[in-house]
């Protein structure tokens, strides 16, 4: 942490999330090494603590043992060491033995002159030993970059761990020669000494240049894999973000250490703000996931304000992740009911910080919800919009197709956005900071609905 950042970030207006993760001084991006051990969760993240814009970045380490209330802890890992001078990159965890294995991507910059895409970069795996889920025993390169197999760019990271039949596989997100996205595996009997395995899953050149941050679980049988592809070509419903998270849905060959998808790749969120997610099974056996509520933007007009107060960007709210009906769920933590405040389901609402279902009992055709200081969401025949005026700092408008509406769950924070839409198949997610105070909420539609809203408040 930075004093003058810190000073800086005491002058933020209102922005600061109430129930959010978010950096206390400077830059965070991706969650990293989410898991519960010893009873614990954890959450590691991105951070860079002196540079809102980022820079090198380190992980940071949150915990909680209700998945509500976190404290910040140490550092977990600074970007000290020559394997990950240039940034301790992206990566996660896996138990084992009673310890707590993560694994993470050592990112290099050579001196010189390079692109650093065909050379001078290494992408170096590291593993991480710690017994108690705080203190590092030991750091070790174990994969090294120029171990990694040939017809790749520079760009090989995000180790994603699971455990099968005794023995461990990683999975790596990378950009091939020929600017496509793949997932490549490899094998190990003890973590330490790895086998390549070959490509789990292998991209077209018309699904991005580069996939990152991959994540394999099993849930009822089916296997599902999430990534983060960069560069895949969108329409005015699908995709409008420079880079996308989403998920396939499929089989996993055994022997051949291969995913088979047996569904199209399906957009996680239609926001401005979501990228990276991560996942783990808790204790209770749910598949919960965090995913950096940020965007590497492209849009040239888009400028962040929190960045004058010394931070940038935070972690959605956690999610649990439920395959039903062949598409994955986004479910918020029941654990978030203990926010709630009083109840109402009538006359006026206002709030700045809230959770508020809506649902409709007839069939919809026209809807429209005005909220903080001048966001719309916009039901208006198959089209859902999500639109923000000044509050939006350049950003505009993101819209997905849908056949109908029947209920929306929002939760608001400070200076955030979650929309959760039919039980949690479509979400759209944004920051956006409106004038502190904002706090209308009009809802306006012919169709009849009830809803409940809550306000939000977190002990101190
Ligand atoms: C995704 C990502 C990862 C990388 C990390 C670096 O946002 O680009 O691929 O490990 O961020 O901060």
């Amino acid at each position: 942490m930075q004093t003058d950042l810190l000073q800086k970030v005491k002058e933020d207006p209102g922005w600061r999330l109430d129930y959010h993760l978010m950096p206390e001084t400077g830059w965070l991006n991706d969650p990293n090494g989410l898991c519960q051990f010893k009873g614990r969760y954890h959450v590691f993240h991105q951070y860079e603590p002196h540079n809102a814009k980022g820079g090198a970045t380190h992980w940071g380490h949150k915990t909680s043992t209700n998945l509500v209330d976190f404290q910040e802890e140490e550092m977990f890992i600074s970007p000290d060491q020559p394997f990950d001078k240039d940034g301790a990159y992206s990566g996660s965890a896996i138990e084992a033995g009673g310890k707590l294995h993560i694994f993470y991507t050592g990112n290099v910059k050579k001196a010189g002159y390079h692109d650093y895409l065909y050379s001078g970069r290494e992408q170096n795996v590291v593993h991480i030993v710690s017994l108690d889920g705080f203190e590092i025993e030991k750091r070790e390169v174990v994969i090294r970059h120029q171990d990694f197999p040939e017809g790749f760019t520079d760009h090989i990271r995000d180790p994603n761990l699971f455990e099968m039949a005794g023995k461990y596989y990683m999975l790596l997100g990378s950009r091939t020669l020929d600017h496509r996205g793949a997932i490549i595996a490899f094998e190990s009997d003890n973590l330490d000494d790895w086998v390549y395995r070959g490509k789990f899953l292998e991209g077209h050149s018309d699904q991005g240049f580069m996939w990152e941050c991959p994540d394999f679980f099993q849930q009822k049988d089916q296997s599902v894999l999430l990534l983060s592809p960069q560069g895949l070509a969108g329409d005015a419903f699908n995709f409008q973000n420079p880079y996308t998270a989403g998920y396939l849905i499929g089989d996993l060959d055994q022997e051949a250490i291969k995913f088979k998808p047996q569904t199209g790749f399906q957009e996680l969120d239609y926001g401005f703000d979501f990228y990276a997610p991560q996942t783990f099974e808790d204790e209770r056996g749910r598949q919960i996931m965090w995913a950096w509520m940020g965007m590497a933007d492209h849009e040239p007009e888009y400028i962040n304000p929190t960045v004058s107060y010394g931070w940038q960007h935070a972690l959605t709210m956690p999610r649990e992740l439920i395959l039903e009906g062949g598409e994955l769920l986004q479910r918020p933590l029941v654990e978030y009911e203990s926010l709630r405040g009083q109840l109402q389901t009538e006359g006026p609402i206002r709030g700045e910080v809230y959770e508020l279902q809506v649902q409709f009992e007839e069939a919809v055709n026209n809807f429209s919800l005005k909220l903080r200081q001048d966001t719309v969401i916009r039901y208006d025949g198959r089209v859902l919009t999500l639109e923000h005026g000044r509050s939006g700092y350049g950003r505009r408008k993101r819209q997905l197709v849908l056949d109908d509406l029947e209920d929306l769950t929002i939760f608001s924070d400070r200076s955030s956005l979650e929309i959760f839409i039919n039980g949690g198949s479509r979400v759209m997610t944004t920051r956006v900071y409106p004038i502190p105070g904002s706090d209308q909420i009009s809802l306006e539609t012919e169709a009849d609905y009830a809803f409940k809203f809550w306000p939000l408040k977190k002990e101190e």
